[in-house]
């Protein structure tokens, strides 16, 4: 591959245009034309992509709209996910290659063979049939970025038992309130998982939620860091004792599932109160995931993929776990911070593994760019050719810096927009060469603008709409909607239907609510602003308002709180929160160590607040709602907008 530096033009602000010379050619040989069909025959474009995967029985619907929003897809049909994911490999010459390779934090290694791979899951999917996990069943999983927890997940799929995954980052209340209203029967955990060379205690936490979660009846622990931990002999098993025992047997049934059928449930923060449970199913989930990897990253069997997101978010369950095994790649996996020990941890790793594809968060490269680029250009990082960014907007400076100092102006990015509830990505650039460089005229695929996800993915449809519903004029900032059902769309809230119907699909009947701000330019392409609703994008992570509120109002010293985001160089945004002492408290640096600590017990460290602000009064509607937008203006010395229905 030749270091050509990009060929750059100036069109509406800064365009660059790949160059033909640096692209290895993509799966996609015409991207204007895929669009056009995939967009005039929606379900025949879906049905086209199916047949590119392994189904047990095929479907006899490929979209049921009959009960919308409650849409399905491939239905009839019989798959699960693993089968693709595994099963149809170990036929193949694809037995021998990597599925994963791993690096701890230490910096011990583990690799696995799709063979190997596939073994360690048939054995604990053993285990869990043998601990009575049946088909529907709910499993919590709270592991660190250690191969355990991709097999955990893949165990679970593979006999139909639906996962939980709760991000290691979260803390006591989080991790107690998802078991509780998942009602799941097992939980696996770790006796802890290295971070910044300290270990989580991941154990703890889970014993401490677990006091009051009398659904689970066994907790499964993969010894990781060897530290002492208390095992409850009528509760706890170690992972390695009873991948020993004659049950673990390495042949196992995938279990046959339909497609609609549930795989996972993931928490996220919504607008109001606690997290919800989003759910995806076996059949459109697969193929909605396995469609992108393959045309936007363009894997191909000599990649090395590495998607550095968690696990326990979206992104991990989608592009870390599932997909790269879908299209038969290689990815990578590493346990632990960034800038541990030193900020070249990263580089080190992409010149050692000779990793050629690299999808992280905008947070990450905002804070590893403030390190100084002596760290990356110490080392090899040639093997990349591609470049990913996906959880919160980029901002055109560190994707500039991304561009040049690790892509070395050679590696196109892809910003991909999506979500939880949309499970795939929705808005994405190509890895194409630009059809029409410089027409500007009309948009053309494969010509990228920083801080843009460019348009949307095949089939997919987006507009911007105002307050009434109707869509704005280019230029104009409104509200972001999805046109057209997608087959890894969320299939509802476990447990609540009504709240799914709500808050996605009854602002704009027929049209699904993404909770983004964003604008169109006049080429189409696509500008995400931020989310319009109580959410907060904390480096990338997704918090909501009024979880950081009760975990504050928790406290005995707390009467009223209210929490906002504001921007912050690295993080994106940050939060800030405001609180209202009970009588007897009085405002300390101590009190407000005390608060911040609280929240991090509660919730985790990722939720403990930059800021605490003592305050007397909240701005609060006449019906006694925080308005926060007030709030987040006062304290950014913007126009507080429209207050008449401020109470005071
Ligand atoms: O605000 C958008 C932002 O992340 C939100 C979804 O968060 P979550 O469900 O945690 O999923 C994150 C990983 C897909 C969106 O509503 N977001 C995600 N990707 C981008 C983004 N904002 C701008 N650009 C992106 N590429």
């Amino acid at each position: 591959m030749s270091p050509t530096a990009a060929k750059k033009t100036k069109l509406e602000g800064e365009v660059f245009y790949p160059n033909p010379e640096t692209l290895t050619g993509t799966h996609v040989p015409d991207w204007e034309a895929q669009a056009a069909q995939a967009s005039k025959d929606l379900t025949g474009y879906w049905a086209r992509r199916a047949e590119e995967l392994e189904w047990v029985r095929k479907w006899d619907t490929v979209l049921d709209e009959s009960k919308k929003p409650f849409y399905q897809w491939f239905v009839g049909g019989k798959v699960n996910i693993v089968q693709n994911c595994l099963d149809r490999h170990v036929k193949t010459w694809r037995r021998n290659k990597l599925a994963l390779i791993w690096e701890g934090e230490p910096g011990d290694q583990r690799t696995f063979s799709y063979h190997a791979l596939n073994r360690e899951v048939n054995k604990f999917a053993n285990v869990l049939r043998a601990m009575g996990i049946k088909k529907g069943d709910r499993v919590t999983i709270y592991l660190p970025r250690i191969p355990e927890i991709v097999i955990a997940m893949l165990a679970c799929a593979k006999i139909g038992a639906v996962h939980s995954v709760v991000y290691g980052g979260f803390s006591v209340e989080s991790l107690h309130g998802r078991i509780l209203d998942s009602h799941s029967k097992l939980a696996i955990t770790a006796d802890g998982g290295w971070l910044n060379g300290k270990i989580v205690k991941l154990k703890d936490i889970l014993d401490e939620a677990l006091q009051r979660s009398p659904s689970v009846e066994h907790v499964i622990v993969v010894k990781r860091t060897g530290q002492e931990i208390c095992m409850d002999p009528e509760r706890d098993l170690w992972y390695h004792d009873l991948m020993m025992l004659p049950i673990a047997s390495p042949k196992c049934e995938t279990e046959v599932m339909d497609a609609e059928d549930p795989l996972y449930i993931l928490y996220t923060s919504g607008t109001t109160g606690k997290p919800k449970a989003i759910l995806h199913t076996h059949g459109g989930y697969m193929v909605g995931i396995y469609a992108t990897l393959h045309d936007v990253f363009d894997i191909r069997d000599e990649d090395r993929w590495w998607c550095t997101a968690d696990p326990g978010w979206v992104t991990g369950h989608s592009y870390m776990v599932y997909v790269p095994l879908l299209n038969g790649a290689t990815s990578f996996l590493y346990e632990g911070a960034p800038s541990y020990p030193y900020p070249n941890r990263w580089w080190q790793m992409i010149e050692k593994y000779d990793i050629t594809i690299l999808y992280t968060a905008p947070t990450a490269i905002r804070g590893l760019m403030r390190f100084g680029e002596a760290w990356p250009n110490r080392h090899d990082i040639s093997s990349l050719r591609l470049l990913g960014s996906v959880g919160e907007p980029i901002n055109p400076e560190a994707w500039k810096w991304y561009h040049r100092v690790i892509g070395k102006e050679r590696c196109p990015i892809m910003d991909t927009w999506w979500q939880t509830e949309t499970g795939m990505f929705m808005i994405t650039p190509t890895p194409s060469v630009p059809l029409k460089p410089g027409s500007g005229t009309r948009p053309y695929f494969g010509a990228l603008k920083p801080g843009s996800g460019t348009r949307p993915y095949f089939g997919a449809a987006a507009e911007i709409v105002d307050e009434a519903g109707k869509p704005v004029p280019d230029g104009e900032e409104g509200f972001l909607v999805l046109l057209k059902p997608w087959p890894a769309m969320l299939r509802g809230i476990y447990g609540d239907p009504d709240r799914y119907v709500k808050q996605y699909w009854s602002k704009y009947p027929g049209k699904y609510l993404t909770g983004d701000s964003a604008k169109r330019d006049k080429d189409g392409y696509f500008w995400i602003i931020g989310r319009v609703d109580d959410v907060i994008k904390v480096s990338g992570y997704r918090l909501g308002t009024a979880e950081i509120e009760s975990a504050l109002v928790s406290h005995p010293a707390v009467a009223e709180a209210a929490a906002i985001g504001l921007p912050h160089e690295v993080k994106g945004t940050a939060i800030h929160t405001f609180v209202i002492l009970r009588s007897g408290y009085s405002p300390s640096l101590e009190l407000m160590d005390e608060l911040r600590n609280h929240v991090g017990h509660e919730m985790g460290p990722i939720a403990k607040p930059e800021e605490i602000k003592f305050v007397d009064s909240l701005p609060k509607t006449r019906s006694g709602k925080i308005m926060r937008r007030v709030l987040k203006a006062r304290a950014q010395g913007l126009p507080e907008g429209d207050v008449s229905t401020l109470e005071d």
